[in-house]
């Protein structure tokens, strides 16, 4: 064999080498090449008969064969074993280009109740938060709802087997924060409540509300409407207007039902309705009212030294209607496509 030979199987014995289809492949070009019988101790035998000028070269190719035959059948073995149980992470090529997913966006639930929050901090607001797992005396006594008001119907709460229940608002965020601090009292609670709805377009069993309390020595209804007033004309615009309809919850009295000027029309010169507020110009947001002396007394406060406000509202809803989305199921199908738009 000459050199040119040599050369030629040198590329021949590596081509080889990485087509091997299996382990027994694998081990036939080793023991062909580099075996005690193979064409490797043969070439180093007639290395004798090599012209002097060309005998470094020939040796060193000779080499070069060894070697990164050797370590090609180890490779090729390597992949194999790896393809057969399945585990690639021995070649994982770490410097490859990763793959483009994109960039994340808040989920729309997260966003709404972002900017409810930064818009009531700029009033001394701050965050509250308490527990899924509510016992009945936060969810309903604590909130003056006696044992027999149809909200506490097993239709409408899912109970633990413990005898505790999974929230059906975020009021029982006020009664946890006044049991442990005294007022003054400024507080959002924005959290996941449950229902045992059936889900439609506009019904979920699990929703998110956004519970304000104000608490302090005097408070009255008109700081209510305007702190309220306040907050739509931010997230709507200067134009928003509030308006009170009477109502009736529990833990409030007086009581009433927030409508804000709806968001698509209001801000046109001549609010006149729309399909987002089925023409009425009005979006119904929140219920609110001055909290009840019972609930002052549950915690411990003295209803003749305090006063307070109270409101909640439905995050979903504010998200629908913000960002025009007419099936609440959306919220839930985590579709990206969809999600990313917001
Ligand atoms: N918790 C009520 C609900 O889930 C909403 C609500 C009404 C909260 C009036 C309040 C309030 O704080 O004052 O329907």
């Amino acid at each position: 064999m000459d050199l040119q030979q040599l050369k030629e199987t040198k590329i021949a014995a590596l081509t080889e080498a990485s087509a091997c289809a299996d382990l027994d492949a694998v081990e036939a070009v080793r023991v062909r090449y580099l075996g005690r019988k193979g064409l490797l101790p043969d070439i180093m035998r007639s290395l004798k008969d090599i012209p002097n000028e060309e005998k470094a070269t020939f040796g060193q190719t000779a080499n070069a064969l060894k070697n990164e035959l050797s370590e090609a059948l180890d490779i090729r073995k390597k992949e194999l074993r790896a393809a057969e149980t399945g585990t690639s992470d021995e070649f994982f090529d770490y410097t490859l280009p990763g793959q483009w997913r994109g960039w994340g966006t808040a989920h729309p639930i997260s966003q709404i109740i972002d900017r409810v929050a930064d818009i009531f901090a700029t009033i001394g607001f701050t965050l509250a938060d308490g527990p899924d797992i509510e016992d009945e005396f936060h969810n309903f006594d604590a909130l003056n709802t006696p044992g027999d008001h149809p909200s506490r119907d097993m239709h409408d709460t899912f109970y633990l087997d413990s005898g505790e229940l999974l929230r059906t608002h975020t009021s029982p965020g006020q009664i946890r924060y006044m049991e442990n601090a005294p007022p003054p009292i400024r507080i959002l609670v924005p959290g996941r409540c449950y229902r045992r709805d059936t889900e439609d377009a506009t019904h979920s069993a699990n929703f998110h509300q956004v519970e304000g309390l104000y608490v302090n020595e005097r408070v009255s209804m008109a700081e209510l409407k305007g702190d309220l007033t306040y907050f739509a004309r931010q997230i709507i615009g200067n134009r928003a207007e509030v308006r009170f309809r009477p109502h009736f919850f529990p833990f409030t009295e007086p009581s009433v039902e927030v409508d804000f000027t709806c968001h698509v029309c209001a801000n046109q010169p001549t609010p006149k309705g729309c399909r987002v507020c089925k023409e009425s110009g009005w979006i119904e947001i929140a219920g609110a009212g001055m909290v009840d002396p019972n609930v002052f007394k549950a915690v411990g406060y003295n209803p003749d030294e305090v006063a307070g406000y109270a409101f909640g509202m439905g995050i979903e809803r504010i998200a629908m209607i913000m960002l025009e989305i007419d099936d609440i199921r959306r919220l839930y199908e985590n579709d990206v496509r969809f999600l990313s738009q917001f």
